[in-house]
């Protein structure tokens, strides 16, 4: 049962095949240079997409524009004490902003930093510090099939091979993603958060959560986790994220808002450290590079996300488009994760191999055929290592019905039927930083 429904609506349409073609050459084969109004369903990415309730658009008309010291910035900061339990709070325009604050505060060159999974832009922060950024995921969902049930978490084991081959004292933060976006959206185990906590605190460091997901996080804990069955959600939510030293979050994430971000810490002097890079980054410390209107978004939105009804129907819905898939004989990550389905481009076109970009003809050809925009996470995205050929179908949160994901996995099951006419991939044309090159490269069809 669904606990909301339309209020306002925007209009989409399938354009005609033809207009579909044309805009996948102009494209030059990368729906990242899309027109929106070309797109029918927009799985592109679930990052500041989804729709607002009618309590967020009420606050943003009282959203309080002063410079500083500003009504909104006070309610924001009681949310985020209230939901997330940190009293120290610094805004930012979004996620990478936080990453920016944070990490330029606690980071210095050299310094080697340990995560589930690092996030791209969390990557890159922490390379733009001068550190090195060490992934420590556990095996599991790096193929489609069962993932099993915490197949995000921090494998603990790797993370005492990074401390015997950097040594301690080089590593003096460790960041946990809930989910892991990176790892196909699988949740983290409360268990796993807390030994990954009590392993940073035996080797020195601070435990960081990248909580941009949290609520979801929280909810597979409630489902999978015996211990919590009885727990409330927001209890949950809140017992995950004490046991770390800061956060970062990315508002248009589990804030439920279009943008916006902050991140939030106990320590004061390493907040002071961050209000001045804010100061320098973002914007005045309360308003961080946001509105008024954004911060009472954020404020209300957060409390939004720990809401049961929302989260199971979102995690729920995601679970749907999965089964839909699945049903059709596409090969996904199961069980689905927390913000989008999974589909392996490599087992879906086994004969188009890896160096002619199996999942960025998939996304191709999903656009081709429904108008369905989704990103490839394979080679295409990640050059040069060693990834799965994944293909992310992000949901928007509170926008698409079930129709739209029929129409989804109808075009899913006609390019599968269709799929041994596709042929690869060359890229043509890629910008200087090849890390951040399925953004804009242009590519097309082997001869
Ligand atoms: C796990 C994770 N961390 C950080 C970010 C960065 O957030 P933003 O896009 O708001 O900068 C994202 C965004 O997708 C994310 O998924």
């Amino acid at each position: 049962m669904r606990s909301y429904k339309a209020k306002s609506v925007e209009p989409i349409r399938l354009p005609p095949r033809d207009r579909r073609e044309a805009a996948l050459d102009d494209a030059g084969y990368n729906v990242f240079n899309l027109s929106s109004d070309d797109v029918y369903i927009d799985l592109l990415t679930d990052s500041g997409t989804g729709t607002m309730s009618q309590e967020q658009w009420a606050g943003m008309i009282q959203g309080d524009e002063a410079y500083a010291g500003s009504r909104s910035f006070r309610r924001f900061q009681q949310s985020v004490s209230d939901v997330m339990g940190f009293d120290h709070v610094v805004p930012t325009h979004q996620g990478r902003g936080a990453e920016n604050v944070l990490f330029g505060a606690m980071l210095e060159a050299g310094d080697v930093v340990l995560n589930n999974t690092h996030f791209d832009t969390t990557r890159a922060h922490v390379v733009n510090q001068g550190a090195e950024a060490v992934d420590c995921p556990v095996e599991a969902p790096w193929s489609a099939g069962d993932s099993g049930d915490f197949a995000g978490n921090f494998s603990l084991e790797r993370g005492w091979e990074a401390v015997e081959a950097y040594g301690a004292a080089s590593i003096p933060v460790v960041v946990l993603t809930i989910t892991n976006n990176s790892a196909a959206g699988q949740p983290v185990s409360m268990q796993n958060v807390r030994e990954t906590a009590a392993f940073a605190e035996e080797i020195g460091a601070t435990f960081v959560i990248d909580a941009c997901r949290f609520a979801e996080n929280a909810h597979f804990i409630t489902q999978r986790d015996p211990e919590f069955a009885d727990t409330p959600l927001a209890e949950v939510a809140r017992e995950q994220l004490s046991y770390a030293e800061a956060i970062t979050m990315s508002g248009k994430k589990d804030a439920l808002a279009n943008i916006g971000g902050f991140t939030a810490m106990r320590d004061p002097e390493l907040f002071e450290r961050c209000k001045q890079r804010a100061i320098l980054y973002e914007g005045f410390p309360t308003y961080g590079g946001l509105a008024g209107r954004d911060l009472e978004a954020m404020a209300v939105g957060l409390r939004e996300a720990v809401e049961p009804p929302y989260v199971q129907e979102r995690i729920e819905q995601v679970a749907t488009l999965g089964t839909l898939l699945e049903d059709e004989g596409i090969p996904i990550v199961t069980p689905t994760g927390g913000h989008a389905v999974y589909i392996d481009a490599a087992e879906l076109f086994p004969h188009i191999p890896t160096g002619e970009y199996p999942g960025q003809r998939l996304v191709c050809e999903l656009y081709r055929e429904g108008g369905v925009r989704t990103v490839e996470l394979g080679s295409f995205a990640f050059p040069d290592t060693d990834r799965p050929e994944f293909v992310r179908l992000a949901l928007p949160r509170r926008t698409y019905w079930r129709e739209h994901l029929e129409h989804v996995a109808e075009t899913a099951a006609t390019v599968r039927e269709q799929r041994e006419e596709y042929v690869g991939l060359d890229v043509v044309w890629e910008p200087p930083m090849k890390e951040l090159r399925h953004f804009s490269a242009e590519l097309e069809p082997v001869a």
